[in-house]
């Protein structure tokens, strides 16, 4: 009898299941809302307000050193844990945003690239939890580091985003929780995203200053998610690195994806406490041999060019101008966010011609099945949709800033589209 290989699946991806179950989930609904639109309508582009995956190229800088260095014989061999090139420039750009003092010197021991921030986020709970142990996670928001914490046998807590609070955790809710949790478990990491994706929040200082106080009362790591900083809109960059103590306990992650327009290139740094990189980057050093030096070195100069970050910033900031006015036109009630690509707005509950919403989920399918617009719903805690302004406007994908009539042409579409739903939010 050949062999069911299907038994051999680990528990933590469903075991025997794994692939059985007929539960749908949210981004294949949406793949296929999308086929459903297309086929109905095939002279009729779908307008993407839903990915968050921008439309515009990394600075030219960037593939100069890139198309340079990969000629280099110091570029060829395993990169490991990184090149010091990179690890001082993420000092200097962590010491030149958040007036930290980290020195240069010791840029070995303060950061570490990754393959992307995601990479990081997943490794990160392999350097800190053993079974039983807990991370604290912010919903709605990016599951990763919740996922491989659970993968290691740990416990997720989850902490609520409410409008009401600004999307930040309610800290006096963990300084309660932590110590019932520490009864049974031992609360090993917190994971806050911000700017955030996808409510487009941001922290602030006292925000940072209270989170150090917990973490170092109760011993806990605080990694900042920050695959959005950069991207704040009139508002002073925060980091948890910049708080009283939170050179102790926080872990900073930047991305070269979105500040720099590098999706595809793979790189993320985490700047940090030299006691808490050390444990992430054993466990890197036995997962991977890190990204190509070429990619390195191209992150390490763009992240002496903050001005490439302030013209991509630009470009959001007038986009998600425009789309809170449009949305408000509609009917929604939508706010200039601090931060991110993203617009977050209370989904609306049906039309005026007749049609129905129970959730997000039921809204996303009406707008993009019957109209073509595609929007990303968050049923998390409240019924929400995610604009993304990442949107494709065709023009100029190589200018950091891009083309304020491309632009227009979609959004004005979009506002038509919008016009003829009829929604209604009662
Ligand atoms: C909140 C958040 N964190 C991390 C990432 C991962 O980004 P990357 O791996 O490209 O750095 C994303 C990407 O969408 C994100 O939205």
């Amino acid at each position: 009898m050949a062999m069911d290989y299907q038994k051999l699946y680990a528990d933590r991806i469903g075991g025997e299941k794994f692939g059985t179950d007929t539960a749908i989930y949210k981004f294949e609904k949406i793949k296929r809302a999308r086929k459903a639109f297309e086929a109905a309508h095939p002279e009729i582009p779908v307008i993407n307000v839903g990915v968050g995956e921008h439309d515009g190229l990394q600075p030219e800088l960037m593939s100069e050193v890139i198309a340079r260095e990969t000629r280099e014989k110091r570029n060829k061999g395993y990169p490991d844990n990184g090149i010091i090139e990179l690890q001082r420039a993420a000092v200097r750009h962590t010491n030149r945003t958040f007036r930290t003092n980290i020195p240069e010197a010791d840029a070995d021991k303060w950061a570490i690239h990754g393959m992307g921030s995601k990479n990081i986020l997943a490794l990160l709970p392999a350097g800190f939890i053993n079974p039983g142990d807990t991370t604290l996670m912010t919903v709605p928001g990016y599951p990763v580091a919740g996922t491989w914490t659970r993968y290691f046998g740990g416990k997720v807590v989850n902490l609520p985003l409410h409008e009401s609070n600004d999307f930040l955790p309610d800290l006096n809710e963990v300084d309660k929780i932590v110590p019932i949790l520490n009864k049974v478990s031992k609360v090993k990491l917190m994971v806050v995203n911000y700017p955030n994706n996808p409510t487009g929040a941001d922290g602030n200082r006292e925000f940072y200053g209270d989170l150090a106080r917990l973490a170092n009362k109760y011993g806990f790591v605080v990694a900042q998610d920050g695959a959005y900083a950069g991207l704040e809109f009139g508002r002073e960059p925060t980091s948890i690195l910049q708080a009283e103590g939170g050179l102790e306990c926080g872990l900073m992650i930047y991305s070269m994806s979105k500040a720099f327009n590098g999706i595809g290139r793979r790189i993320g740094i985490m700047v940090g406490n030299p006691k808490l990189i050390a444990a992430h980057a054993n466990v890197k050093d036995n997962s991977d041999s890190g990204q190509d030096s070429a990619i390195q070195r191209a992150a390490a100069e763009a992240l002496e060019h903050p001005e490439y970050t302030r013209q991509i910033a630009s470009k959001y900031e007038r986009r998600l101008g425009r789309l809170v006015d449009i949305l408000n036109q509609n009917g929604f009630n939508a706010k200039m966010p601090a931060g991110s690509f993203f617009q977050y707005v209370r989904a609306p509950t049906g039309t005026r011609n007749g049609d129905t919403f129970k959730n997000a989920e039921e809204a996303t399918k009406y707008m993009l099945e019957q109209h073509g617009v595609s929007t990303v719903p968050w049923d998390d805690v409240g019924s929400y949709l995610r604009f993304s302004a990442t949107f494709d406007a065709g023009k100029d994908y190589n200018v950091l800033a891009g083309n304020p009539e491309a632009d227009e042409v979609v959004l004005t579409e979009l506002n038509k589209r919008l016009g003829n739903m009829q929604l209604k939010f009662d």
